[in-house]
């Protein structure tokens, strides 16, 4: 436990439900790793409390917030700026509060491209197939068409696969292609493909005997990166290491997340690794 003082600096991370979050647990193994004075809180607010829980982190002059769902989107007009791939996007996760002035910030779609940049891995000029077209999958499709991969969108709901790619197109040259998440699109968008990203909750707890692509289209050439981290390798992971390609889970997304606004709060380099293994000790992973 850090031992709080009367100049401790808090941050914390408002949501509605908040009690699985990870983020506690990782920023203060960090804030301790590195000797700071800050703590971190879960505070649970409903959508109705939003703005009274904007207006109190002013008042308690809290330094720094993450925003979990549902209010990554609601919050932005409580904010004063938003910095431009917050606004692009429509989504903040972090706030930062200098002397009573927020800053809106998204970490989530870096914190994909940093997982992949980790990994040697830079989607420059590949082509790309997205699972999916909810919350995770705007940012991640934005972030992926900005760093200049092409881009072929599937889900369910197609029409919200085509909404993304619109507002995708209003910001970069190219229009990702968007599709029914079908079989034959999956071969389809597979064809020539270097990165597969699953952005579907499919093969989460309790449905993880499921998965969101017939391992025997699944090749070695691709990239396979499944968002989901629980469990910490999914179906789709199994499968994909098993046809002989490179795979990245979810929970590197989730750990450089948090890196990264950590770094806008205290201005210092995350310590990575510790987050991570706070991270897997919290999600019981530990071997
Ligand atoms: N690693 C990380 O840091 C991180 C960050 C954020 C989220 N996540 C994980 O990512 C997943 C999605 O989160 P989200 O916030 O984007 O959720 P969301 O906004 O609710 O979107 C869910 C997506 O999954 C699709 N889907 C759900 N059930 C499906 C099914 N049975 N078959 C096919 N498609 C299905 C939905 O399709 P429809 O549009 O057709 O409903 C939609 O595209 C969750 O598992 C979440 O835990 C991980």
């Amino acid at each position: 436990m850090n031992s709080i003082t009367g100049k401790t600096k808090i941050c914390g991370i408002i949501g509605d439900p908040i009690e699985h979050s990870m983020s506690p647990v990782m920023h203060n193994a960090a804030f301790q790793a590195l000797g700071l004075d800050y703590v971190y809180l879960p505070f649970h607010v409903r959508r109705e409390e939003l703005p009274g829980a904007i207006a109190g982190i002013r008042a308690l002059n809290v330094v720094g917030l993450n925003v979990t769902i549902p209010h990554k989107e609601a919050v932005i007009l409580l904010l004063d700026k938003l910095e431009p791939l917050a606004e692009k996007m429509g989504a903040v996760n972090t706030i930062v509060n200098e002397g009573g002035l927020l800053t809106g910030h998204n970490t989530d779609a870096p914190g994909f491209l940093q997982a992949l940049r980790s990994k040697g891995i830079d989607p420059e000029g590949k082509s790309i197939l997205i699972l999916g077209a909810g919350g995770a999958s705007k940012g991640i499709s934005f972030i992926l068409a900005e760093a200049g991969a092409s881009l072929v969108i599937l889900n369910r709901t197609v029409t919200r696969a085509e909404e993304l790619a619109s507002q995708i197109a209003q910001y970069y040259h190219r229009r990702p292609e968007a599709l029914t998440l079908s079989e034959e699109n999956l071969a389809r968008g597979l064809d020539g493909a270097d990165i597969l990203v699953n952005t579907t909750s499919v093969g989460m707890v309790p449905y993880v005997n499921q998965t969101p692509m017939p391992a025997n289209l699944l090749n070695p050439n691709l990239v396979v990166c499944d968002i989901v981290y629980n469990p910490l390798e999914t179906r789709l992971l199994k499968e994909a290491k098993a046809a002989g390609a490179r795979t990245i889970d979810g929970l590197n997304m989730l750990v450089w997340q948090g890196a990264l606004a950590f770094e806008k709060w205290t201005g210092q380099k995350a310590p990575f690794e510790i987050m991570k293994q706070a991270a897997v000790k919290a999600l019981g992973y530990e071997k």
